[in-house]
């Protein structure tokens, strides 16, 4: 395993290059069914720890806290060591009054059965309602010792600092910063390199990558014109056309994973955590994908790889906006009148 270059403030703990994310834990939408939630994800989060994975992602809206309960009983259970993992999970922020965020965070360390939050974060900035009250409710959480470092998610640079500001007001001695954003990074999403990338390497900061592989896509399993369903069916990058767009690219990553003898899956991954203070966290429907995704963290992409894949990710070029969301629309429809 690979750790991140930077650890978390105050307790220190290393955070693994590859992490695990858990939406697909309790959540129908993923559609992975009670047999994954009882028995297959335990089993990829007591693999997760052998292999050296720290970072566990979830959000009280994953499944409606399931995602929160199933992975702090999968934690217990193999008996992972508190001192050495980093448990970061999500407030939804509707309301986020500083009592609210205070309730918000015990419900969720209670569903997780932990005393300490290890990374708290706002999972989308709230397009009404500033980051002062929220941040209020971080900082005496951090004050009673609930949770460990705030972070924050889909946060523009400009939010990031503001919500930056607003801990820092809230808080009483050494201002504290917001240490992480989780943004969607990967090979057909590049935007957080444009601001987020550089702030966090100027500043010591973190980016956790979720989406890495776009929901599969980057795994190459996908072909144009598969048939997708479930949570995939909101994906822009799963329309017909966008399939068709990425396919050079997916040539590409493929044509990459051949040469160094590695699927496209860990070439994907590699490609994002090739930056040190860059987290991802890759879901995974089984043990064998958990494995895959922990291999990943072993390669170390040449430059002229890396050179090959970002000029075949600049020449995808999805349909996007308002496009994108009426044909997901179209595509919608579609679907249900073959279902009908
Ligand atoms: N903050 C936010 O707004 C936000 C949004 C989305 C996600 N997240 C977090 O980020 C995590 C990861 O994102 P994500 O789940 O959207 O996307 P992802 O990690 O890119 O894709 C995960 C899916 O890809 C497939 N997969 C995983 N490893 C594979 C492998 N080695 N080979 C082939 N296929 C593989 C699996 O689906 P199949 O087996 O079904 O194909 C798996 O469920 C989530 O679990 C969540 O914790 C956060």
């Amino acid at each position: 395993m690979r750790y991140a270059c930077t650890t978390l403030a105050g307790s220190g703990k290393r955070l693994s290059q590859i992490g695990l994310g858990t939406w697909q834990f309790g959540s129908t939408e993923w559609g992975y069914g009670p047999a994954y939630d009882g028995r297959e994800a335990a089993a990829i989060v007591r693999r997760a720890l052998e292999l050296g994975i720290t970072v566990f992602d979830t959000a009280e809206i994953y499944g409606r806290g399931r995602s929160e309960q199933i992975l702090g009983a999968a934690l217990r259970d193999a008996d992972a060591d508190p001192q050495a993992i980093v448990i970061a999970s999500k407030i939804f922020p509707v309301l986020p009054w500083e009592p609210v965020v205070q309730q918000r965070a015990v419900a969720s360390a209670r569903r997780l059965g932990v005393r300490e939050i290890d990374l708290y974060q706002v999972h989308q900035p709230n397009p009404v309602i500033k980051d002062g009250t929220t941040m209020r409710g971080m900082a005496a959480l951090r004050e009673v010792g609930l949770i460990g470092e705030v972070g924050v998610s889909n946060y523009d640079l400009d939010r990031w600092r503001a919500a930056d500001r607003a801990l820092a007001q809230a808080c009483t001695g050494v201002p504290p910063v917001v240490l992480s954003n989780q943004v969607q990074y990967s090979l057909v999403h590049r935007d957080p390199e444009e601001a987020l990338v550089p702030f966090a390497r100027d500043n010591g900061r973190l980016i956790l990558a979720y989406s890495p592989l776009t929901q599969g896509l980057l795994s190459g399993r996908f072909t144009a014109g598969t048939a997708v369903t479930g949570v995939r069916t909101a994906n822009k990058h799963f329309l017909p056309d966008n399939q068709r767009a990425a396919a050079a690219l997916i040539d590409t990553v493929r044509d990459v994973a051949a040469t160094r003898g590695v699927s496209a899956s860990m070439v994907a991954l590699a490609w994002v955590i090739r930056h040190p203070f860059v987290v991802a966290i890759p879901g995974a429907s089984s043990v064998a994908q958990l494995e895959s995704n922990v291999a990943a963290a072993e390669l170390e992409l040449s430059p002229s790889d890396i050179a090959t894949l970002d000029a075949a990710a600049a020449s995808y070029r999805p349909t996007t906006g308002w496009a994108s969301a009426s044909a997901l629309l179209k595509e919608t429809a579609r679907r249900r009148l073959r279902r009908s």
